[in-house]
């Protein structure tokens, strides 16, 4: 009897409270306004080289856009953190970040044992290999028949290690550019004979480009390989976070709708 008073006491005090609260507020303001503001979201600075359609890329408008882009705003958006892409070159890029300019990079990165030495990486979110963009008309079925050829890569990429595993270190018939679209203009202008990147950006540009009468070569010697998100070795807070984030919209169903939107063949 005597608890159940002092609940009803408390129900009606309550009540009060919330009349008198309503009764504060100014008539402009919606009702379901919240108290007090939402803690501002953190920022997280992420840094991306955007000229590797269809992963990352200006749209017409300047705007950073791609495969990647969604992928990490979606997977932030589950870990409650605002995301901000900035352009960086990628040579450039992994020392943005262990200098602290960026917190997190994204730029179809392959993981591989010799940069998590020097940096970290979430969960794999994406597997590619190696691809051969080659004339139409070459003759070269394979990475072993381009050994006299002039073969263009995009410096510091995992092309460039195929290519180097080829030729050698020095050999001066590797090309090496600052943006794998640079090597594609080569290639279609005749200044080298191949190109080496990621598979779905040169099956991108041949998609995209049917005028340059490119071909594809795929490569038994070319491993599969695994794209992560790169971070300051250590950061082990941004990592956990992004990681549940990946988990999270793989196991929703969201992973997969942005990569139907960027590589399911278009319903014809
Ligand atoms: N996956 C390759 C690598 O990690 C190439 C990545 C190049 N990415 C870019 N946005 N340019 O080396």
């Amino acid at each position: 009897m005597h608890l159940k008073r002092h609940f009803l006491l408390s129900v009606a005090a309550l009540s009060v409270g919330v009349l008198l609260s309503a009764c504060n507020k100014p008539a402009s303001e919606p009702a379901a306004a919240p108290a007090a503001p939402a803690p501002a979201a953190r920022v997280v600075t992420v840094g991306t080289d955007p000229t590797y359609a269809p992963f990352e890329f200006q749209n017409e408008k300047g705007e950073i856009v791609g495969f990647d882009i969604d992928v990490v705003r979606a997977a932030a958006q589950k870990a409650g953190l605002e995301v901000k892409f900035v352009s960086t070159p990628w040579e450039g890029a992994i020392n943005a970040l262990t200098q602290g300019d960026r917190d997190l990079l994204v730029s179809a990165i392959t993981i591989t044992d010799e940069r998590k030495q020097s940096i970290d990486f979430t969960e794999p979110y994406f597997e590619a290999s190696q691809l051969i963009a080659v004339s139409a008309s070459s003759t070269a079925t394979q990475l072993d028949d381009l050994k006299k050829s002039k073969i263009g890569v995009q410096t510091s990429t995992t092309g460039e290690e195929v290519v180097v595993k080829l030729l050698g270190k020095t050999n001066s018939n590797i090309k090496r550019f600052e943006s794998t679209p640079l090597a594609l203009s080569e290639l279609a202008a005749g200044g080298v004979d191949a190109v080496v990147a990621d598979n779905g950006v040169v099956s991108h540009y041949l998609a995209n480009n049917p005028s340059a009468k490119f071909k594809a070569l795929s490569d038994p010697s070319f491993a599969p390989e695994f794209y992560g998100l790169a971070l300051k070795k250590g950061n082990t807070e941004l990592q956990a976070l992004l990681n549940k984030g990946l988990a999270d919209i793989k196991a929703d169903g969201s992973y997969q709708k942005i990569y139907d939107q960027y590589f399911a063949p278009a319903a014809k």
